[in-house]
């Protein structure tokens, strides 16, 4: 493994690794909230500021949570989307839309974040496996449904079938989307460089995905200022924000302005 940080912060990027990302014909990059947490979106585990710092999360992302209580779900999950409508995509969110662009056939971005920002960076190619906050879903039928315009109950109703609406995310205990989960088991399994970022790794199956890459054969590359139990097995374990790193990435192998990154328009 080679660790790259340097005292003061900054990163150093090893030539092999800027030749490994230019030369990758497949890239999957799997995303956490550590990659939002630049945006002003706090990550899972951070302690829950404001009105919600009483409440566990795990007490909240639950089916049992929102059979006890929908109103509180409901009222926490209105919170985030706040604070996610208020954030911006980061020089993070930038510089994967950027390789996206440069690598429009070559690079798969699975995230475990909700918030929606790599689709508003402009990313395309995203399996949100955990969902999305911003959509809300039917907590019968379990389809994509919006609330009616005039719907001021809390929770709102689905306008099918009267039942009570939730958000449309992954609560702990609920299984993922099974052709995303496929899709993104897939291709870590095809791929020759992965790369983890802003993850803790200790949310399964999204976890799996990295250890999946290796075991093809791939390149793994961690960005995370603190260890995670990936850490140990990565080839190139960068102790870095991901809006510092990725940018410089990004440009140092495919040159050109990256949007986002420091010097970007
Ligand atoms: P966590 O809060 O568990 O971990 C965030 C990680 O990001 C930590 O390891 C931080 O060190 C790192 N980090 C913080 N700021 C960073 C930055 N600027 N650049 C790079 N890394 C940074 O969040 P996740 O790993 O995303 O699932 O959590 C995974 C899942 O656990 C979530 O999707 C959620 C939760 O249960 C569901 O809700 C189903």
């Amino acid at each position: 493994m080679i660790l790259s940080s340097l005292g003061d912060g900054s990163i150093s990027l090893s030539d092999s690794l800027v030749s490994t990302l230019r030369d990758a014909r497949s890239i999957v990059v799997l995303t956490g909230s550590g990659v939002s947490a630049e945006s002003g979106v706090p990550t899972f585990r951070e302690a829950q500021t404001g009105l919600w710092e009483l409440y566990d999360p795990h007490e909240l992302a639950t089916p049992e949570a929102y059979q006890r209580d929908p109103k509180l779900v409901w009222e926490w999950y209105s919170w985030r989307r706040e604070l996610v409508e208020k954030a911006a995509p980061n020089p993070s969110h930038e510089a994967l839309a950027d390789l996206e662009r440069r690598l429009p056939e070559g690079l798969v971005l699975i995230t475990q974040n909700v918030d929606g920002l790599h689709w508003r960076a402009g990313s395309r190619r995203v399996l949100e496996l955990h969902g999305n906050i911003m959509r809300s879903k039917c907590s019968v039928e379990d389809i994509a449904v919006e609330a009616g315009a005039d719907d001021e109950n809390v929770p709102p109703s689905c306008p099918g079938c009267g039942a009570y609406l939730r958000p449309d995310v992954v609560w702990f205990g609920e299984v993922l989307p099974v052709g995303m989960l496929e899709e993104a088991f897939e291709a870590a399994r095809g791929c020759d460089l992965f790369i983890s970022a802003g993850t803790s790794g200790l949310v399964q199956p999204a976890a799996s995905l990295p250890f999946e890459a290796l075991r093809s054969g791939a390149v793994l590359v961690e960005i995370n200022p603190n260890d995670t139990p990936l850490t140990r097995h990565a080839d190139y374990a960068l102790r870095s924000l991901a809006g510092e790193v990725l940018p410089k990435l990004v440009k140092a192998a495919f040159g050109g302005q990256v949007r986002g990154g420091r010097s970007g328009h």
